[in-house]
Order: structure tokens, then C-alpha cells, then sequence
């Protein structure tokens, strides 16, 4: 299994717990500063970040929304904050409205028990990086099926669209015709 780690971090907070979950998967966590773009295709992506001013870092917002669907099977979110967890549910959104493949849930970390946060960390991380990576496997077998179901929906709204040309054209005969017979 392929994972990477990846986080925003301005205080090393979300860093630390970022750490953590790498530490424990075996891999090295990276800041997607300094590392803006997955060089080679990863079965599970753990990303990162936190909220300032309730917005997530707009150097986040860039890699979420740059990062390539084919390069990723699933991504596992979490985040550090003060109480809030609308950075996970942000990239969540972003995520999925370009078709990559999420777990669900998140880790989440208060800004002032971080330190009591890493066993749960890491315990978090080997269990979400299982389940990211059976949904990234099952995602692969399912491919084909989506493309099917692509097909299908086109063959539909092709369908729907010559009925209605076909009701509009019939409607303009008729017309025609009755107006010709009343004048
Ligand atoms: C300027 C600033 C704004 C923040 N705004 C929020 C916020 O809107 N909601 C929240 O829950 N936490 C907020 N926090 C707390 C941070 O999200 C929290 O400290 C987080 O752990 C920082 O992560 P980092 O250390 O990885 O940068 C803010 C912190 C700072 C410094």
C-alpha cells in the first residue's frame, strides 16, 4: 500500500499530529508548501490543516483544488483547531465535488491537547489507512461499471431530447395544417 502524508501548518499543531500518523504508517509527513504536488500515484492520502479566521490557509485550498483524481485512491482528513472541524468538512467538499474519493469521519485534535492527542493519532491513522485503502481497491473494480452508467445516462437525456424535438416538431405540423384549413 502506497500512502503519503501531507499537512498545512502555520503554528505545528496540525504538523505534529501530522507527524504522528506518519511515524506510525512508516512514512515521512511533508507540508504541501514544500511538496505541492504528489509525485507518484498513492493508494491512500492523509492530508491536514486547520481553520484561521474559519477559513482553511488559502496555500490548502490551492492543493486541494490542484490535486490530480488520477494520482489518489482515497484521501483521510483531519484536522487541529479551537472547535471547530470546518477545514475537514471544506476539503470534503472541494474533494468530492471533483470526483476524489474521501473516508468518512475525520481526526480531530483541540489546539491545546495536542500532545495528548498522538496515541489516538496514530491509532487512527493504521485503522483509517485500512478502510482508505479497501475503498480505493473496491473504487478500481467499480470503475468500469461508472463508465457504464455514463453510457447509460447519455443514452437517456439523448433519448428524452428527440422525444421532445419530436413533440415540438409534430405540434408545428398540426398547427400549421389547422391554421391553413381555417384560412
Ligand atoms: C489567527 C487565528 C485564527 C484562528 N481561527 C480559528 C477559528 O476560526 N476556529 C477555530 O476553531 N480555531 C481557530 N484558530 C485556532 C487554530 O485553528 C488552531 O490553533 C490550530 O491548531 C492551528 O493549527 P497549526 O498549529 O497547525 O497552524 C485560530 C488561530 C489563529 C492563530
Amino acid at each position: 500500500m502506497n500512502i503519503a502524508v501531507r499537512y498545512y501548518s502555520q503554528f505545528g499543531r496540525t504538523k505534529t499530529i501530522a507527524e504522528e500518523m506518519a511515524d506510525e504508517l512508516g512514512v515521512k509527513a511533508s507540508s504541501v508548501v514544500d511538496e505541492p504536488v504528489l509525485k507518484e500515484h498513492v493508494d491512500v492520502l492523509f492530508l491536514g490543516g486547520a481553520p484561521y479566521l474559519s477559513i482553511m490557509d488559502p496555500a490548502l485550498e490551492e492543493y486541494v483544488n490542484g490535486l490530480d483524481p488520477n494520482m489518489v485512491g482515497c484521501v483521510v482528513l483531519f484536522t487541529t483547531s479551537n472547535w471547530s472541524h470546518r477545514t475537514a468538512i471544506g476539503m470534503r467538499v472541494k474533494l468530492e465535488e471533483r470526483g476524489i474519493r474521501v473516508a468518512p469521519g475525520h481526526f480531530y485534535a483541540h489546539m491545546a491537547a495536542i500532545g495528548q492527542s498522538k496515541a489516538s493519532a496514530r491509532a487512527y491513522a493504521r485503522e483509517a489507512a485500512e478502510k482508505a485503502a479497501q475503498i480505493a481497491e473496491a473504487a478500481e473494480h467499480e470503475a468500469p461499471a461508472d463508465k457504464g452508467s455514463r453510457v447509460k445516462e447519455f443514452a437517456v437525456e439523448a433519448a428524452s431530447v428527440a422525444a421532445f424535438s419530436a413533440v415540438v416538431i409534430v405540434s408545428v405540423v398540426v398547427a400549421r395544417r389547422l391554421f391553413k384549413l381555417r384560412s
